[in-house]
């Protein structure tokens, strides 16, 4: 087995510096440990919720040829070293496996009095707080990953009215309401998201009616919204989050969704809805992205990815965001 001692070292360095880091921003969810040491391919996140702290491991894929046995041991004994540099229980600590989506047990009894299942917490970012799940779901229901970009999202709300596309379980609506937006949309084709995303702005006290819901598959959402814009049966929007999934091909929409093939669209469907003086924030997670040259034309675009991969992700590609800006008319 490798050294365990290198795996040891680093998640301790990194458990001290991000700690006292995390305090001093005020972060309650960050990346404890991101495949630091390349003989130890795995992400840790920590999440200090109401109640106590929680980690996340996920295995990171790396075509390792490992017997089940062997790597399942291999796990406990990472498992074991975060226990102890964090103080933890083991069973504080939640494994994402390979290939695998289900993790856990099956404890998701929902508890009516508190709108939580029993394997949520609740995270704090920025004031807001927010469920999220480290057992039941593919991911947690907050992105890390976006936390700057939530927040500037949440610095140019105020008096807005807010697009949230592919809206997930509604982090940027949270932010943008509690921020000062006069309304807002929140389109996603999940069921289950949509209900998280109620939940979250239930938990923040947002009301549900100037802030809407919508469980619709955007690309039809899209193309009735810029109509009825057009023809001036509805209002344009000022301020915008596209952030799609790089591929999906959910039965509930026609077709399927390609990130490098639709972006032009979604993003020339974006500037049509837009009130004139308004701005998209668009982002992706597929690496091999190029940016359309003839969808740039249309607008102001600036690469903000420097500013909003946050400081705890040391893969500065885990994704990449524009701000684009439509010129006052
Ligand atoms: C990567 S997440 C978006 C992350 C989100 N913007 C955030 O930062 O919290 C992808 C979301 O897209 C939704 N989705 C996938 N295809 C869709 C479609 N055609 N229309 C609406 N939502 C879709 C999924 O249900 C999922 O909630």
């Amino acid at each position: 087995m490798t050294d365990l001692s290198h795996f040891h070292n680093r998640l301790a360095k990194n458990a001290r510096h991000l700690r006292k880091w995390a305090r001093r921003s005020n972060i309650h969810a960050y990346r404890a440990y991101d495949c630091d040491v390349p003989e130890f391919p795995v992400i840790i996140d920590c999440f200090d919720a109401e109640g106590g702290t929680w980690l996340q491991f996920q295995e990171v894929d790396t075509g390792w040829q490992q017997s089940e046995d062997e790597h399942r041991e291999w796990i406990d004994h990472l498992i074991e070293v975060a226990a102890e540099i964090f103080e933890l229980p083991v069973d504080r600590i939640a494994v994402k496996h390979r290939g695998r989506q289900r993790v856990g047990g099956d404890k998701t009894a929902q508890h009516e009095a508190t709108g939580l299942d029993e394997d949520d917490l609740v995270v704090h970012e920025g004031g807001h707080r927010f469920i999220v799940n480290l057992y039941g779901y593919l991911d947690t229901g907050l992105f890390l990953d976006h936390r700057v970009t939530r927040g500037m999202v949440g610095e140019r709300a105020r008096g807005k009215r807010f697009l949230n596309l592919f809206s997930y379980t509604g982090s940027f609506t949270v932010h943008a309401a509690r921020a000062g937006a006069i309304s807002s949309e929140s389109v996603d084709l999940s069921n289950t998201y949509s209900q998280w995303a109620e939940r979250n702005l239930r938990l923040n006290s947002i009301d549900l009616v100037r802030h809407r819901i919508v469980r619709a598959d955007v690309f039809t959402w899209l193309r009735d919204a810029v109509s009825a814009y057009e023809a001036g049966d509805r209002d344009g929007v000022d301020l915008i989050v596209l952030d799609p999934p790089t591929f999906s091909n959910s039965k509930a929409m026609q077709g399927i969704l390609d990130v490098q093939r639709d972006h032009p669209w979604l993003i020339r469907q974006c500037l049509a809805l837009l009130a004139p003086g308004g701005t998209l924030f668009f982002s992706t997670n597929l690496r091999s992205f190029e940016l359309d040259l003839l969808v740039q034309e249309k607008a102001r675009f600036e690469e903000i990815s420097a500013k909003t991969v946050p400081d705890d992700f040391r893969d500065g590609r885990i994704h990449r965001c524009w701000l684009i800006t439509q010129p006052p008319r």
